[in-house]
């Protein structure tokens, strides 16, 4: 696998400049990494003019919120779904493809946040609906949480190649998916509702049918079909767009041309700021890459 373009998701958001252009590591700006403006990779905003007329400030630092849960939804004995209340900006933000946020319980050490994609943002309501698979210490941990939880977000880089859903121009897509990879696809669909022509495929495994019904009825698909994932799984054609939604074993498997694909960011993230090197991938040239914040697009 070979990369071409690295884009920091951030850049030029309301959370950039961020700790990266602190400590001299800005993903995009040359000068912010002490070379000279010939590697400013423009972004619409110069993030060196903004760090420094701003005090060297970084903005809108994301912290931990003690945040009300208002229910819990349980489909079997381990799949929960979490739905908490947010202010409305927070839950509008969320609404975009690719959201996820961390969430841990109250008083435990960070080394129990949980990141979670967006299963579903209300803006009108200000809820976020969750989804959490328990499978072992930290999750469990979120399963049992009371009153409240700790929420830490909203962060964006959740699909690789998002660019190709966040567009303005109706197109037909195809989402497949396998377990808890339904949250993003019905948080997609929703946002992409009344523009796209979604048809999805998607594997229960790990998940019950109950949760499918829940978060399409609202926002009904062009088409669903349901299907095991397997090696010969073969993609069907017709599609501007494909979201693979499932292990890197899939979305390396299912045959898609490049430019039409969006996939899962199934890295590992720990702080999803690009601080702790968790995420860190390795290109063919040897250059490590953060994936909490960058989007790299495979050739
Ligand atoms: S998750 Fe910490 S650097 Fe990406």
């Amino acid at each position: 696998m070979t990369y071409r373009e690295e884009l920091c998701i951030d850049a030029g958001s309301e959370n950039c400049p961020c700790l990266l252009a602190q400590s001299g590591d800005c993903v995009t700006c040359g000068r912010l990494q002490g070379k000279d403006c010939r590697d400013c990779h423009w972004r619409g905003v110069c993030i060196y003019n903004e760090y420094i007329q701003n005090g060297r400030q970084i903005n809108n630092r994301r912290t931990c919120q003690k945040t009300k849960i208002l229910k819990k939804i349980w489909y079997g004995e381990d799949l929960v779904v979490l739905v908490l209340e947010v202010s409305k900006g927070f839950a509008l933000k969320a609404s975009l493809p690719g959201s996820f946020v961390f969430l841990k319980t109250p008083g435990q050490s960070d080394c129990y946040s949980v990141p979670i994609s967006v299963l579903r943002a209300d803006p009108e309501k200000g809820q976020l609906h969750l989804a959490v698979k328990v499978i072992a210490g930290k999750t469990k941990s979120l399963a049992e949480a009371g009153e409240e939880i700790e929420l830490r977000g909203v962060y964006r880089n959740g699909l690789l190649g998002v660019s190709k859903v966040i567009t303005k121009k109706p197109q037909k897509v195809l989402c497949i998916t396998k377990g808890v990879g339904f949250a993003p696809a019905a948080n997609y669909n929703k946002w992409a509702f009344g523009k796209d022509t979604v048809d999805m495929i998607i594997d229960l495994d790990k998940i019950n049918q109950e949760l499918v019904n829940d978060y399409l009825v609202d926002y009904p698909v062009n088409s669903i079909r349901y299907e095991a994932l397997s090696p010969d799984f073969c993609c069907p054609d017709g599609y501007d767009t494909v979201l693979i939604l499932a292990s890197d074993y899939y979305t390396g498997s299912i045959q898609v041309p490049e430019e039409k694909k969006v996939r899962s960011n199934n890295f590992h993230m720990c702080c999803g700021e690009g601080i702790c090197g968790a995420c860190t991938m390795v290109d063919q040239d040897g250059n490590s890459h953060k994936m909490c914040k960058c989007q790299m697009y495979e050739f």
